[in-house]
């Protein structure tokens, strides 16, 4: 049976975000290039800061594409985005903290998901309980608007550092002079708050936003902890619907 269900949740894999320790982050970049093919016209971006005047710019983050589809290469990219911690050693940095946290040298930390209408799954999202970091951003240098969740962990445990980005590309002039509309505030100051400053400034406040609330998961798990997977069937499914729905409504 094929179950009709509107566009905006026909997602496409857009860019998937690893994040490595220094010490891979070179490396990593040779064996994109040496084993995954990665050619000279594929890095696609490579961007630098300059943390300590002085010192010289270090790289913060680049991206790499290992493929594409033969009749709309544009949409069917098959890209990874690498981020390194670059701040200074004394400097506090999320990445590192994510990749302290879990010992680990490389973490996938968010997969984007494209969208053909990002205004329609937010609304669908925010109906829903969840929790997103920024409202919906225009990305300076592509085309695009993108917004991103909050992490999945669950009550009482340290962040996971996992997260989505829901994303559109080439959006018409009318979806952004609607955001322009609804971002008046995030953008007093004229400062473009990102997704690197707005997880910096969470993870030195300690404050992480979860996916969904806590107290939204605690409903939900008393609902379905129990259950085998199979077990939680269209009415069990309806009926947390409903609950999240209830819940968002009450949070507004
Ligand atoms: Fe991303």
């Amino acid at each position: 049976m094929t179950t009709t269900k509107p566009a905006f949740l026909n997602f496409r894999v857009d860019h998937m975000t690893l994040l490595l320790q220094p010490a891979l982050y070179n490396v990593a970049y040779v064996l994109f290039k040496t084993v995954l093919g990665v050619g000279p016209d594929e890095l696609l971006y490579d961007k630098r800061k300059e943390w300590v005047p002085g010192e010289g710019e270090q790289s913060m983050t680049y991206a790499v594409r290992l493929g594409h589809g033969a009749d709309d290469p544009k949409l069917t990219n098959t890209i990874i985005a690498v981020v390194q911690p670059s701040e200074p050693a004394g400097q506090p940095s999320h990445v590192r903290t994510m990749l302290d946290s879990h010992e680990a040298a490389a973490h996938w930390q968010h997969i984007a998901l494209r969208t053909p209408d990002l205004l329609a799954f937010h609304q669908h999202a925010l109906e829903r309980g969840v929790n997103f970091i920024t409202p919906i951003l225009k990305d300076d240098d592509e085309n695009l608007i993108q917004v991103f969740s909050g992490e999945w962990f669950f009550p009482g445990t340290k962040p996971s550092g996992v997260f989505f980005e829901f994303l559109q590309r080439d959006p018409s002039d009318q979806t952004v002079a609607r955001l322009n509309d609804q971002n008046r505030k995030w953008f007093r100051d004229e400062t473009f708050l990102g997704l690197y400053v707005e997880k910096e400034r969470e993870y030195q406040s300690g404050a992480v936003r979860p996916f969904i609330d806590d107290a939204l998961f605690k409903q939900l798990h008393e609902r379905v902890g129990g259950k085998k997977i199979w077990e939680i069937d269209d009415a069990a499914l309806a009926s947390a619907e409903a609950l999240m729905m209830e819940y968002a409504k009450s949070q507004r």
